[in-house]
């Protein structure tokens, strides 16, 4: 039996056919397991075999693939990380890989493929459905930065960590008059510095989508001191501008004493709120479904309330998110 380490027994079936495939692949984002365990389980309440790849793509070429049993997943849902270990494998860009990728599916038996990851595993996906492997995507990343959906998993509980955090920092900062930089992930994406920033009452938040303006900052900053207010979070996105230079610059322009605190990998790891396990549970599900009818070459996307089958090919660069909510949380913080 496969281990909630992944560890265990390996098993490939000799018939050949009819066998679903799993892995996880990039960044890995709390509720993998999630959706891992709503793969597996929804394959074989339809009578199906279902195997995981361990580290991502690279596990397809490098290993053997682990045959996945109903207590191979127990209890992860509340589990971060991912018991398939995640891996980034950024050869799948090159030509002749990812027909290398197919072949060994086809080796291995492997009719469908579920691949659990972020923009460039969608993409990985995609070369994959273009070479005729019948896959399905389901978009996992903490920045939600995945084109063509709502929310990817993960993004929830990012935001909800990166909040608390700062709803600590907060109690300090005020306690001392200070100003605090939170630096934020999101190398290309500012979601996370967004949706924090704004849940947790923040004066100013500098995302990788617009330019850095630390007269505004420092605008925003004397005028509320002005107003009586003497503690003031900024919540910086790692793509905008880095923490530490943000600080320097804040400090130097104003002689407050300013702070800094990088969340970092904290963002990454811990249970996955309802919401990410919500959405990798009917991800998961949904993604079995449509390669049990017969459907690949989509990503299970979140549309409002839906999970709807949207073409890989449809899946293009980042996501944007919401700049509006920058100004929001300006005028909030007033
Ligand atoms: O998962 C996405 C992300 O967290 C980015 O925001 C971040 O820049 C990057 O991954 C860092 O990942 P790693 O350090 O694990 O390569």
């Amino acid at each position: 039996m496969a281990g909630r380490d992944g560890g265990g027994e390996r098993v490939v079936d000799e018939d050949g056919t009819g066998k679903l495939a799993v892995l996880t692949s990039g960044g890995d984002a709390p509720g993998m397991n999630a959706a891992l365990r709503a793969v597996v389980r929804r394959a074989i309440y339809a009578g199906r075999t279902v195997y995981g790849y361990r580290r991502g793509f690279a596990g397809i070429l490098k290993e053997r693939p682990l045959l996945l049993r109903l207590s191979s997943v127990a209890d992860i849902i509340k589990s971060g990380g991912t018991i398939l270990r995640s891996g980034r494998f950024p050869a799948m860009a090159e030509a002749a890989v990812p027909e290398r990728v197919a072949t060994a599916l086809r080796q291995h038996g492997v009719s469908g493929l579920v691949v659990i990851g972020g923009d460039g595993s969608m993409q990985g996906a995609l070369a994959l459905a273009r070479l005729g492997v019948a896959v399905v995507g389901i978009p996992a990343s903490i920045d939600n930065d995945i084109d063509g959906t709502d929310h990817s998993i993960g993004f929830d509980t990012a935001v909800n960590v990166a909040m608390e955090a700062m709803d600590r920092i907060r109690d300090t900062a005020s306690a001392h008059d200070r100003v605090f930089v939170i630096e934020v992930m999101g190398r290309r994406c500012g979601a996370i510095a967004l949706a924090a920033g704004l849940a947790s009452g923040a004066e100013a938040i500098l995302v990788p989508e617009l330019p850095v303006d630390y007269e505004a900052v420092v605008r925003r900053l004397r005028q509320s001191r002005a107003r009586g207010k003497r503690h003031s979070l900024i919540v910086v996105a790692e793509g905008a501008v880095s923490g530490q230079a943000a600080r320097e610059e804040i400090a130097a322009r104003t002689g407050y004493d300013v702070k800094l605190t990088i969340l970092g990998h904290l963002q990454r790891g811990g249970s996955p709120t309802a919401v990410d396990r919500m959405w990798a549970s009917r991800m998961g599900a949904a993604a079995v479904e449509w390669l049990l009818a017969g459907q690949g070459g989509v990503m299970a996307a979140a549309r409002g309330d839906r999970v709807a089958a949207i073409p890989l090919s449809a899946v293009h660069g980042g996501r944007r998110p919401d700049l509006g909510l920058e100004q929001l949380a300006a005028m909030l913080a007033i």
